[in-house]
């Protein structure tokens, strides 16, 4: 793939965890990195929460002030005209919004692209790879993502991948067919 000439964009993963954000949203930053002109980065939930949001927890305000972290972030690289994709939970519909209009505002008109990874509690439960879920159903994890604590799934994301159903290159290939309508 080349001669990328993507538009500043916000790319936004959200999901359940073990969705598959991390993974899909990884293989995209590759395929995109072969062939981008412009500059790339990628702000993963897990890694932000290391340095960025260290210290936060995970009750709505801590979220909250997480998810806005990370779009300040975003909009400040969409500013200065690189592309930025986040894998974050980010389960809240208003907050996601306030992201969003944070990075259309951005001067130069930056884009946001809603991915929404959708697998069901159940899927993620069954896959489980960090032993969370288990660890949350016995309440040994309080306030987990789907089990004792909401996910609000996006009502009207730019991109829908369905991790239960899709190969990993399925959901991969779908954002960036997106994209490629979408290059300046
Ligand atoms: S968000 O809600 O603020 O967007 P974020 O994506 O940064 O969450 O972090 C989620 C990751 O933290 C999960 O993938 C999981 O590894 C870990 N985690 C630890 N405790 C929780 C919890 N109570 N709810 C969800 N994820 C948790």
């Amino acid at each position: 793939m080349n001669n990328w000439n993507l538009q500043p964009s916000c790319i936004w993963f959200t999901g359940l965890s073990g969705a598959g954000k991390s993974t899909v949203s990884t293989a995209v930053a590759d395929r995109l990195r072969q062939g981008i002109a412009s500059e790339l980065e990628l702000l993963d939930g897990d890694v932000v929460r290391t340095n960025l949001s260290k210290g936060l927890g995970f009750s709505r305000q801590d979220r909250d002030t997480n998810i806005l972290r990370i779009g300040w972030v975003c909009q400040l690289l969409v500013k200065h005209h690189a592309s930025v994709l986040t894998a974050a939970i980010s389960p809240y519909r208003t907050t996601r919004s306030e992201v969003r209009a944070m990075v259309e505002a951005t001067a130069g008109g930056g884009s946001f692209v809603e991915v929404f990874v959708n697998a069901s509690v159940e899927c993620c439960t069954a896959r489980d790879v960090k032993g969370l879920y288990a660890r949350a159903i016995r309440g040994e994890i309080k306030e987990f993502t789907g089990v004792s604590d909401p996910y609000q799934a996006p009502e009207n994301p730019e991109i829908i991948l369905d991790t239960e159903q899709e190969t990993q290159q399925e959901s991969v290939n779908k954002v960036l067919d997106y994209l490629k309508e979408y290059r300046a």
